[in-house]
């Protein structure tokens, strides 16, 4: 095995991560820090800050990423009404390199050799983090403790906790729980009787989003403004990234708007079965494509809609950081310096629909259009 310095570890104070930091620290005998990021995932922070102490964690970071999060990944991305096999809208995908870009920056802040995560060996996530951290930093190791030692079930896993006394939760000794990983554009579950495709999710999947059913009788009317492709306020009130996202995942919560129950491909072949909900993230997909149908271009608009499956696959197969990503970007980004105005849309029983849409921009076209006629053009 490779001699390495330090390690920097994506830790979220969970279970996993805590057996993990355990098993770096007596594998590799070097110093290892945490870095926990805070994506608006829900869970407080501090209990990782006790955890990692608790493991003798010298250096120990947490980081509220919530703004950048929503104002450098999850806008840009949303410019391109991006789906990846149509309909997932990418929650996960978007977050990876994210962190992997702290990972690499604390790395090279404190000096350290490599990096982890908690990312198994069959999902992308592992494929995601370790593409983004060669694109940035080729020097850095990436370590993968999944794919690494022979823990090879729950029970081994428990059992490694139990002999290095790492407290694990009674909730966590019988059944392996779902897989969750959420953050501020949505939460995905996966695993346990979802695996099997024929099999109806259980209702206690849902964490943010009310079943339609259940959702108020009387619909809710909302307005979202837009600024250059990206959405700014709510009902004319002016928001951060971050804070509009969470004001979106609220009122879609209640309406039961943004739950999806997917077979997907992933990138190393297998499918895979998820249930994703993204109340705000609909909201925002239906409402630019609703400010866009009034002030892109047509040949603008349709030459995007042939590039965001492109677009969206590059992205789920972990090329954020990789050349053609930034290219499409340029391209999606131009097709956005009108794209202003405002939407109103209808939240009702799971649905989001657009009832109207203005902008400015389309009363400047006209002028412009009937002056040029007047002129002869
Ligand atoms: N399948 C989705 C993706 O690859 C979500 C993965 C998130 N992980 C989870 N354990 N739910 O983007």
């Amino acid at each position: 095995m490779t001699k390495i310095e330090k390690i920097v570890l994506s830790y979220s104070g969970g279970l996993d991560t805590s057996i993990i930091l355990k098993w770096l620290q007596e594998t590799y005998g070097c110093e290892v820090v945490t870095f926990t990021a805070d994506l608006g995932q829900g869970e407080e922070r501090e209990p990782a800050r006790a955890k990692a102490e608790m493991a003798g964690v010298k250096d120990i970071r947490i980081v509220d990423l919530r703004e950048e999060f929503v104002s450098d990944f999850v806008f840009p991305m949303l410019r391109a009404n991006a789906l990846y096999e149509g309909q997932y809208l990418l929650g996960s995908s978007i977050a990876r390199p994210l962190i992997a870009k702290r990972l690499v920056g604390i790395a090279r802040e404190v000096g350290a050799d490599a990096v982890a995560h908690g990312a198994t060996g069959k999902g992308n996530d592992q494929i995601r983090f370790e593409l983004a951290v060669n694109a940035l930093d080729p020097s850095i190791k990436v370590i993968a403790p999944w794919r690494q030692w022979n823990i090879r079930s729950r029970t081994q896993l428990l059992d490694y906790a139990e002999k290095h006394r790492i407290p694990v939760p009674s909730d966590k000794r019988g059944e392996a729980p779902f897989s969750i990983d959420a953050n501020l554009l949505h939460t995905s579950t996966e695993g346990k009787s979802l695996e099997n495709p024929a099999e109806v999710a259980p209702d206690h999947v849902y964490q943010r989003t009310v079943d339609p059913v259940d959702a108020p009788d009387t619909p809710e009317f909302i307005t979202v403004g837009f600024e250059r492709g990206d959405p700014v306020s709510v009902n004319g009130k002016a928001m951060t990234p971050a804070a509009l996202l969470i004001e979106l995942n609220g009122l879609g919560g209640r309406h039961g708007v943004g739950r999806l129950d997917l077979v997907e491909n992933r990138f190393i072949g297998m499918k895979s079965r998820g249930i994703y909900e993204t109340p705000g993230g609909t909201i925002l997909l239906a409402a630019h494509r609703g400010i866009e149908s009034i002030t892109l271009d047509r040949a603008a608009a349709h030459l995007k809609d042939e590039i965001m499956p492109r677009y969206a696959e590059l992205i789920y197969n972990g090329f954020w950081f990789a050349p053609e990503r930034e290219m499409l970007q340029a391209l999606i980004d131009q097709s956005q310096a009108f794209v202003s105005g405002e939407v109103t849309l209808r939240l009702y029983k799971g649905s989001a629909s657009v009832i109207s849409r203005a902008s400015p921009i389309r009363l400047n076209g006209l002028r412009l259009r009937s002056w040029a006629a007047r002129n002869g053009r």
